[in-house]
């Protein structure tokens, strides 16, 4: 199969939904990222069904708790085959390597970071206690930057971000960490509840080694030709120069 770099975000409501929307595709192999509420609702099953037509996935679950836990949880999901399954990074360094040693080499491991859809000023007022800091200070990136060295330090695969901290990532960590940025829109879309958009370009341009895309596709009134034309863009953009200073 070729190497998907743009992966859509099935954020849909049922089976026959997915199914109904990747029946426009014909018979190509899509990267598939299948999210909380489609698998609570649809179960492994989907995952298989997906798989069994070619599709791969990127299983994003947002895993977060106790490490025990998460390795137990991470073992049975690496069993399904699939490609990528998330952990917040905020669960700390014993969960990541806790999930790193239960996956087992069988599937990658990505720490998602900051959500794109929280933004620096929520950060400051719902989160962090904000009586020391300058409005100038910025967190986000800070401690996003603390979250990506602390998933490479744990030997995680790769870690979920905005475009916007992936140059600092690729920067840092090269190759080490692999980086896959959501929030991902065209110049003239909606951003509908992200904060910190960027266009597959810039993504590209940036660091970001894949793309996740839901609703410019999904809600698109072509979505196969959206979802070529942003494959292409992020294809042809030049690929990112930074020099690779991996930490020890
Ligand atoms: O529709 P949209 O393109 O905003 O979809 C982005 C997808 O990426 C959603 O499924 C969302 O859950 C996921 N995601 C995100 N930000 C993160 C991690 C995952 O938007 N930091």
């Amino acid at each position: 199969m070729e190497n998907n770099k743009v992966i859509i975000a099935c954020d849909f409501s049922s089976s026959e939904e997915i199914l109904k929307f990747l029946s426009k595709f014909g018979n190509k192999k899509l990267f598939l990222k299948i999210g909380m509420e489609m698998f609570y609702s649809e179960g492994i099953n989907l995952i298989e069904k997906l798989q069994n037509i070619g599709h791969e996935i990127f299983l994003d679950l947002k895993i977060c708790d106790i490490p025990n836990t998460v390795y137990r949880t991470v073992r049975k999901l690496s069993a399904l085959g699939i490609k990528m399954l998330t952990i917040h990074a905020f669960g700390g360094s014993n969960m990541m390597s806790s999930a790193v040693e239960a996956a087992n080499k069988k599937i990658l491991i990505l720490a998602v970071t900051i959500l794109t859809s929280i933004s620096e000023s929520m950060l400051k007022q719902e989160v962090i206690f904000q009586e020391n800091l300058s409005e100038n200070t910025h967190i986000l990136p800070k401690i996003v930057m603390r979250y990506s060295e602390n998933a490479q330090k744990n030997k995680v695969d790769g870690v979920v971000c905005s475009a916007f901290e992936a140059k600092k990532i690729k920067q840092n960590f090269g190759n080490s960490l692999l980086i896959v940025t959501p929030g991902i829109r065209n110049q003239n879309d909606e951003s509908y509840d992200q904060n910190r958009t960027a266009t597959p370009e810039q993504a590209k341009n940036l660091g970001s080694d894949y793309i996740v895309v839901g609703r410019p596709i999904t809600r698109s009134e072509n979505p196969v030709n959206e979802y070529e034309k942003i494959t292409d863009e992020f294809k042809r953009s030049a690929k990112n120069t930074y020099k690779t200073t991996i930490r020890a």
